[in-house]
């Protein structure tokens, strides 16, 4: 995605003004329906905060699961209000719609500095249809339009694309602002060396982001299920693990193209091979010319730790998206657990290390290690479609600066 310059919600005339604030509060509920993690939450507060202390009427809006068009009530937004609200220290008003006239009633009683929460936007499927009407009838109770839903910046939906038709000016939040500045600035201007490492367990969602890193970053370094498919290119027997037969030809030309290119490309060189997909699965840790018949791949071995982290020492930027191995499963997990170590001593050393996709910021966040990275993406999509180099339509339907 080309660089863009946003008009910044620094410069906005604020004032007494109704601002539209769309918003990623798709955070995660326990079973009891109570928030297990409120990241997204906090991490729009300095938007919220900045508009509500300059004295304008903040309407946030934002999905919350995939209720498919229709009210499903356990996806209602009452529990982040509450949750809000608390994080605010100051009251938010839950609106049990996000269009029609009993939100335009609510909105015309805010005074400066109050904050709404409009219900689900995914309770009409317009919202995903992007339909004019629908966009129109949630800008109408507003005079304009931030957008700091950088999670869900890669859909082009009524409340992340179509309303900026309708209100002007429409400018990004400063946590978009800030997720840019982190993977943008990676991408397009790093501080070299710069590494990316990729993990997850399928070459084929990662081939695009791959492709795209190879005509960036001085180093590649491939962990998680993927580096099968790798193995099975090179003639190596992988026994059970995964291999994505139709992609065994794309990973040969990739290896291929980082070669061509310079790039100094890192595959394990070793694996924790288990009898079966299971926490308590016999294990072993083999090289990888040696996996048994009958065994699978769930992590990278100790040897291939200690040749990331040889590979990463130098490195002044790091980008990190995807597992290594079965995380969620103790066993399977130290060689996630390494890589997010590393980074953290990366970052302690002045390195910016920056963490995108949901699995290996749960990861990071499941060994205490959150606050050490110099960034984590509240996006997991949207950070992979950026880093593919994708337009994400909710930030090219902003205005330029
Ligand atoms: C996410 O959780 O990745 C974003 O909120 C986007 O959600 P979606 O994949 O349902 O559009």
């Amino acid at each position: 995605m080309a660089k863009k310059a946003l008009n910044s919600l620094s410069a906005a005339d604020l004032s007494g003004k109704r601002v539209f604030v769309r918003v990623d509060f798709n955070v995660p509920l326990d079973e009891q329906g109570k928030i297990t993690d409120d990241t997204r939450i906090r991490a729009a507060l300095p938007t919220i905060q900045y508009l509500t202390s300059n004295g304008a009427k903040v309407i946030l809006a934002s999905h919350f699961g995939r209720p498919k068009g229709k009210v499903v009530d356990s996806m209602r937004l009452t529990p982040v209000a509450t949750r809000l609200s608390e994080l605010l220290g100051q009251s938010v008003t839950k609106c049990d719609d996000c269009i029609g006239d009993a939100v335009a009633s609510t909105i015309a009683g805010m005074k400066d500095g109050d904050v709404a929460l409009l219900e689900n936007v995914r309770f009409y499927a317009e919202e995903e249809k992007n339909n004019p009407e629908f966009s129109q009838k949630l800008a109408s109770v507003a005079d304009l339009y931030v957008n700091d839903a950088f999670g869900t910046a890669h859909r082009a939906h009524a409340s992340t694309e179509g309303v900026t038709h309708y209100l002007n000016p429409s400018v990004a939040g400063f946590l978009i602002e800030k997720e840019l500045q982190y993977l943008q600035g990676a991408i397009e201007e790093p501080q070299r060396p710069l590494a990316a490492i990729i993990g997850g367990s399928k070459v084929s969602s990662k081939i695009t982001v791959i492709e795209t890193l190879l005509e960036k970053v001085d180093k590649l370094l491939i962990g998680g299920g993927m580096i099968f498919t790798f193995y099975r290119a090179r003639g190596l027997s992988v026994g059970k693990s995964l291999v994505e037969d139709e992609y065994v030809e794309l990973a040969q030309k990739l290896e291929a193209k980082a070669k061509e290119r310079g790039v100094e490309l890192v595959l394990p060189t070793d694996v924790v091979v288990a009898d079966n997909f299971a926490p308590d699965a016999n294990a072993q840790t083999v090289s990888i010319s040696n996996i048994p018949d009958g065994w699978m791949g769930l992590d990278i071995g100790p040897d291939s730790i200690k040749q990331f982290e040889s590979a990463l020492a130098d490195c002044k930027t790091v980008i990190w998206n995807g597992p290594m191995g079965v995380f969620e499963f103790d066993k399977f997990a130290k060689g996630t657990e390494a890589v997010a170590k590393s980074l953290a001593t990366l970052t302690g050393k002045g390195a910016s290390t920056i963490v995108g996709g949901g699995d290996s910021v749960a990861a990071v966040e499941k060994v205490g290690l959150a606050d050490q990275m110099s960034h984590i993406s509240t996006g997991g999509g949207a950070s992979l479609e950026l880093l593919e180099g994708k337009v994400l339509p909710g930030i090219a339907a902003l205005n330029d600066a």
